[in-house]
């Protein structure tokens, strides 16, 4: 235990040396979707996602119960305008009602701060529904232009990893040859709007569909001796962040290396059916649990070593109404019960256990908001875990920072 502090600690001293000022400790993203018909009610899911320390939520729609459950928690929100919205959307009258009604109407109790503009749409091959998604992205920003919202509220897409055409080395990432004319001024957009370039990223199914190549630690954070991109030199030990600098890549080739790429989906399925090699309890415990102590340790990617990690876990529930493989309704933290899918295995002491799980539940089956500081539920241990986590390092970090800062004005 303090060996891994120690570790952490100087880890941390290691990353911040580069006279970097970072203000806050990493902050957990998590997808909330709801392709389900046995979760709990929105009030009940606030306490859920404060105990996993997630200090944002990204929706795949604007649920107005949702939006209401969460106001005045601080809690950050994405919400989504689904793909099926999206030719709508070149209707200024129709951008500007969308606007007010799913977003403006919750501000500012509800910290919404982006809008997804569809999900993944270049990946489909559609034509119709490729060519309206910039002029959605357009017509939504206009609108929050219009109504003196777009300083708060950012506008962006969600892309799969599949729009890439190599992705590995990461030094060697690009975009597809044939989707590289609709993502120009899509990065344009980005570009002078301010907002992130999202991607949804698996390691996953990268180790899914190819075994026998990969191996597991490199995929789930273990230890492991990583690879080498032998164009850049830069050491890999993971490959969530050889894909994300294989995105850095892409968008550098194209002239946009200073966009910033947010994680906006990625997480490890708990089960699978029998060919869904590694869908298993143990690593989706691993892939998450090592995920999360990445984001709170603030680690960047080779290629970004001094930027945080902007990550949104995949996901909160378990969805049980999703269509696939059994691995598409097993990606949640939780079950619809509200109980952990299974432990984390972040403190290191053993207090993270779904076994100490004794969540009291409603007559809707939903968990009941718990009292603070009472660590007997499950989700309640995960949460001390993680700021303890958190704490630990933020603690060190303003001491630090101080000195970083003095030096530098001495220095200079
Ligand atoms: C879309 O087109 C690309 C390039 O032609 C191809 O590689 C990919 O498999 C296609 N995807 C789908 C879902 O059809
Ligand atoms: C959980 O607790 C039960 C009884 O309290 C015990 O039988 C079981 O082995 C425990 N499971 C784990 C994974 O610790
Ligand atoms: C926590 O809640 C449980 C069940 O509601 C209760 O039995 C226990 O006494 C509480 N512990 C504390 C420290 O409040």
């Amino acid at each position: 235990m303090e060996d891994r502090r120690f570790y952490y600690c100087a880890s941390l001293i290691l990353s911040i040396s580069g006279l970097v000022f970072p203000v806050m400790v990493g902050s957990i993203g998590i997808n909330y979707g709801q392709i389900a018909n046995n979760l709990p009610a929105p009030d009940n899911v606030v306490p859920l996602v404060k105990s996993i320390g997630a200090t944002k939520v990204k929706l795949y729609d604007a649920d107005p119960r949702v939006l209401k459950a969460f106001a005045n928690t601080g809690v950050e929100f994405i919400v989504g305008l689904g793909n099926e919205y999206l030719s709508k959307m070149r209707d200024p009258e129709k951008a500007q009602a969308w606007v007010k009604t799913n977003v403006q109407a919750y501000l500012p109790a509800t910290k919404i701060t982006c809008i997804t503009i569809g999900n993944e749409v270049l990946t489909f091959n559609d034509t119709g529904l490729t060519d309206n998604l910039f002029p959605a992205m357009q017509g939504i920003h206009t609108a929050l232009v219009n109504l003196g919202l777009d300083k708060q509220v950012s506008v962006t897409t969600a892309h799969s990893l599949a729009i890439l055409e190599v992705s590995y080395p990461p030094s060697a990432g690009s975009f597809r040859k044939d989707l590289v004319g609709c993502i120009t001024p899509i990065l344009n957009f980005h570009a002078k709007t301010n907002s992130p370039f999202l991607i949804n990223a698996y390691p996953f199914f990268a180790y899914k569909s190819n075994p026998k190549q990969i191996s597991l630690d490199f995929v789930l954070f273990q230890p492991n001796q990583g690879i080498v991109d032998s164009k850049s030199n830069f050491h890999y030990d993971n490959m969530l962040f050889a894909q994300i600098d294989a995105v850095h890549s892409a968008l550098a080739s194209l002239g946009y290396s200073k966009l910033p790429v947010h994680i906006s989906e990625t997480g490890w399925p708990s089960k699978g059916d029998a060919d869904e090699l590694g869908a298993t309890l143990e690593n989706a415990k691993k892939y998450n649990g090592n995920l999360l102590k990445i984001i709170c340790q603030r680690k960047g990617t080779p290629m970004r070593p001094n930027t945080d990690l902007n990550i949104y876990v995949f996901a909160l529930f378990n969805e049980n109404m999703k269509p696939g493989p059994t691995s598409e309704r097993n990606y949640g933290l939780f079950k619809p019960d509200g109980t952990p899918a299974y432990s984390l295995g972040i403190s290191g002491t053993g207090a993270v256990s779904a076994n100490t799980t004794t969540t009291t539940t409603t007559t809707t089956g939903a968990p009941a908001p718990p009292s603070p500081d009472n660590s007997s539920t499950g989700y309640l241990s995960i949460s001390a875990a993680v700021k303890e986590r958190c704490c630990c390092i933020g603690q060190l970090l303003f001491p630090l920072l101080l000195l970083n800062y003095l030096t530098f004005r001495l220095a200079f």
